[in-house]
């Protein structure tokens, strides 16, 4: 589904990612660990298109990513879903018109959006907080309105950077079982992450990288730093 195939990327004068080749299997659960300033976010912000690597070729199924016209950039942000730790959810909407907005902005019919919400809020587990606002919602429970909100296109590909960065341990453990119910459900998740407690419960592939490199790549890895 993913293959990074000798990738670099550059910012300025400073090497964020180098030769970088990995491959994520459709299905898969990938934790991504290294220490702040490895290159997670470069590398996820690669695969969703929005930096261009300076060299080496980037495949999401069969969409060469370094090579995308600007006019495919939709169609390839539809296949993959994204959560950051810092939320960014509407203020003044409820979760329900969170997720809601989500599927309004690209067009999908009232019809549509009224039967797929309700669905996604049973998923994560929010069907009580529907109608809550931002500001009556614990970190946790925001957080899963985000996942909800990335999930409403039903992605092929969840991308979590950092998702309980914000959290206290019982809310984020929640997140990341969260996260692994959403694999189950087929959905590949790739979570870039320093929680390395959460990690070594997950015990599913962890893909290391230090100063822009892999260095190591285990099935039922752990956090090695
Ligand atoms: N837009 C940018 N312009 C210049 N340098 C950047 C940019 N984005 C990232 N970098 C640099 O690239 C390197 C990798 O950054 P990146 O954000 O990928 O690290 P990270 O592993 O996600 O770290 P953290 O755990 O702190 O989120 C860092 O040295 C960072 O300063
Ligand atoms: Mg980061």
């Amino acid at each position: 589904m993913i293959k990074f195939d000798q990738v670099t990327k550059i910012y300025d004068n400073l090497t964020a990612l180098k030769n970088v080749s990995l491959e994520v299997h459709k299905g898969e659960f990938v934790s991504l660990v290294g220490q702040s300033g490895a290159g997670k976010s470069t590398l996820l912000s690669l695969i969703i298109g929005e930096d261009k690597p300076n060299s080496g070729r980037i495949f999401i199924d069969d969409i060469d990513v370094a090579q995308i016209r600007r006019s495919d950039i939709p169609y390839l942000r539809r296949k993959i879903g994204v959560v950051f730790q810092d939320i960014r959810l509407l203020p003044k909407r409820t979760a329900y018109e969170n997720v809601a907005f989500a599927l309004e902005v690209s067009g999908e019919k009232t019809h549509v959006i009224e039967k797929e919400v309700p669905k996604i809020l049973e998923m994560v587990g929010l069907v009580e907080r529907a109608h809550a606002f931002p500001h009556e919602m614990s970190g946790g429970e925001k957080q899963r309105v985000a996942i909800a909100r990335a999930l409403s296109h039903r992605p092929v590909l969840l991308l979590a950077d950092e998702p309980t960065g914000n959290l206290d341990a019982i809310n984020a453990a929640d997140i990341i079982d969260l996260l692994i119910k959403i694999n189950k459900a087929g959905t590949t998740v790739i979570l870039a992450t320093h929680a390395k407690e959460l990690v070594n419960s997950v015990k599913k592939r962890v893909v290391t990288i230090e100063k822009g490199q892999v260095i190591y790549d285990q099935q039922k890895g752990k956090y090695m730093l």
